[in-house]
């Protein structure tokens, strides 16, 4: 994987010090806020107030994962903010195709997630229309769960079918995400990757960054 993307997740941070978290992953290349709503996964986390503080705080770009129910009403918004990716969940869109043109023209990339036991191939055909694919590799709603390598076959297929379909698309990975997962992940064909707790975990942040960029880059990635 020539140009491999690291996005740490806030989710494992401290919450009460978030500029300074900020801070701490400034050589990221973008930060990972995990929206949830205690409906769509059984955690509470923040919204559209507290994002806007992230963005005054941090010049790095914002993915935001939302992990909600009816995206189709909610998500737009976010895209308003100036977010630069916004991802929904394919399982709780009503209208995935139309929510991903809406946050296109809402000047947004669009982004689409799968939870691990999602089929990817009901989605192969809405492809073009998305400029970010997540592939979860936990059960998504809470940091620090072990990676689940059952999606390693999902992430191949759909690196075959990304490859294939000779649009620019992005291919996430988010769960679980180590110095050591990552070499299997990017092997598999996933080129950007959340890492929260194997990150903030970490007693120095950049240096767990460059560590999980040098692992997902290294072509002898799977030992
Ligand atoms: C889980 C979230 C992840 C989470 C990852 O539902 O979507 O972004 O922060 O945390 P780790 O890297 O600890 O698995
Ligand atoms: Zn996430």
């Amino acid at each position: 994987m020539t140009n491999c993307a690291i996005h740490p997740s806030i989710l494992s941070a401290d919450f009460a010090r978030l500029a300074q978290e900020l801070e701490r992953i400034s050589s990221a290349d973008a930060v990972h806020v995990d929206v949830m709503d205690n409906h769509f996964v059984p955690n509470l986390t923040l919204g559209l107030p507290v994002i806007e503080a992230i963005m005054k705080a941090t010049s790095l770009p914002l993915d935001i994962h939302l992990m909600i129910e009816d995206p189709d009403r909610w998500a737009p918004a976010y895209a308003d903010l100036g977010a630069d990716s916004v991802t929904f969940h394919a399982e709780a869109a009503k209208a995935p195709v139309r929510l991903a043109r809406e946050l296109r023209a809402h000047g947004t990339k669009s982004a689409m997630a799968l939870k691990p036991a999602t089929p990817l191939e009901s989605y192969l055909d809405m492809l073009p229309e998305l400029d970010m694919l997540l592939l979860m590799t936990v059960e998504p709603g809470f940091g620090g769960q072990p990676f689940l390598d059952l999606v390693i076959p999902k992430i191949e297929r759909a690196r075959k079918a990304i490859d294939g379909s000779g649009a620019t698309i992005t291919l996430q990975v988010d769960g679980g995400i180590t110095t050591e997962t990552i070499k299997r992940a990017a092997a598999a064909g996933a080129d950007n990757f959340v890492a929260g707790s194997s990150v903030y975990g970490a007693a120095d942040a950049a240096e767990a960054i460059s560590a999980l960029r040098n692992n997902a880059q290294r072509k002898d990635s799977v030992e």
